[in-house]
């Protein structure tokens, strides 16, 4: 029997991470029948490549969505607000990677090695979690399975590329600059990201944490479905172009050796364990662009907290963190019969 094939379309094609959900449909030979790429007026006159041909950009428009079956959406949130509603009006699945609906209870908050039975019932609209958490679940679903997680400490260093393709420019753009000795431009950030680093990704809220970190307490949360799990959360941006490295400690459950855990990692889907800190092996964001995996080492005891763990878990945040993520998430709905 043939196998079934779907009209895709990417809203935010042009994009850092649309163009590589593009990419990664590709690579992963997801079954298109047709592939329609979206953006803003901006792009109108562009194309760009997809299985030997190029494909032109199409400006958004609330009539996009007639006759496709899946939607992949990078392109911000209130493009997703506006759009994404729409389009699951017109039967379209949508799989958002914006952060608007991923709070939404009727919406699934979906990590394909983490909550794959969360997937249905949905409302025509799934959320792909924020890249600093996935990558973060990912990691911790074989422990949490295991001996169950009761507290996480995370600190973050998260690559310009998860701020979109301007980001990208602006830290390529001040590097030249002051290897130039020109004055370094600043338009996207708040502070120079070149040589820097500063512990601000989205707004201050009344609490004092950042949104960025509250979405990492909120997301962990709902992804394993375990409102008591305890989060602190403390996100950074450094000038790394692609991969975001992460400190976590947590507090399981109940006791568990270093050993077990890196056997139980060593075999949980998606993660690759590199740790052998005597030659120097330990994940590196340098190793993890381009790839799919999440990388895990310097896998270690914390002696204080009673059951206390340590690790450093680094992953390609627009691969594993966006694009991979969202076509992974499509590809559960196919296997599920829900597309
Ligand atoms: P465009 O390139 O036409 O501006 P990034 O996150 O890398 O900055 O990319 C954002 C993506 O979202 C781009 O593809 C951008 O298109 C798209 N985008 C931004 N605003 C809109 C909009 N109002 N309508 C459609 N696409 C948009």
């Amino acid at each position: 029997m043939a196998q079934k094939s779907f009209k895709v379309a990417v809203v935010g094609a042009t994009g850092a991470v649309g163009n590589l959900m593009v990419k990664v449909l590709e690579e992963r030979s997801f079954p298109v029948r047709e592939l329609t790429l979206l953006a803003s007026v901006r792009s109108l006159g562009k194309s760009l490549p997809f299985k030997g041909s190029e494909h032109p950009v199409y400006e958004l428009g609330e009539d996009s969505f007639k006759g496709i079956d899946v939607a992949l959406f990078s392109a911000g949130g209130s493009v997703s607000k506006k759009f994404a509603p729409l389009a699951a009006q017109a039967g379209c699945v949508v799989i958002d990677n914006s952060s608007a609906f991923r709070m939404d209870p009727r919406v699934p908050l979906i990590v394909p090695e983490v909550n794959p039975d969360a997937v249905s019932p949905h409302p025509n609209i799934i959320a792909n979690p924020n890249c600093s958490t996935i990558q973060m679940v990912v990691a911790l679903k074989p422990i949490y399975d295991a001996v169950g997680i009761k507290r996480i400490v995370v600190t973050t260093f998260q690559a310009v590329s998860g701020t979109g393709k301007r980001a990208i420019e602006e830290l390529r753009g001040q590097v030249s600059d002051l290897m130039h000795g020109n004055e370094v431009r600043r338009e996207v950030y708040p502070h120079q990201i070149a040589f820097n680093c500063f512990p601000h990704i989205g707004a201050f809220l009344e609490n004092g944490y950042t949104e960025e970190e509250m979405k990492m307490v909120y997301e962990t949360q709902k992804i394993f479905n375990d409102p008591g799990i305890a989060v602190c959360a403390t996100t950074v941006r450094v000038p790394v172009y692609y991969g975001h490295s992460e400190s976590v400690n947590i507090e399981t459950g109940a006791p568990i050796s270093v050993d077990r855990v890196r056997s139980l990692l060593e075999n949980a889907p998606g993660v690759r364990v590199v740790d052998d800190p005597a030659q120097k092996h330990y994940p590196v964001p340098l190793a993890a662009a381009g790839q799919d995996d999440t990388l895990v080492g310097r896998i270690r005891q914390d002696p204080s907290v009673e059951n206390g763990l340590v690790m450093w878990v680094v992953a390609d945040n627009i691969r594993k963190g966006a694009a991979t993520n969202a076509v992974q998430i499509a590809e559960l709905l196919i296997e599920r019969n829900l597309l």
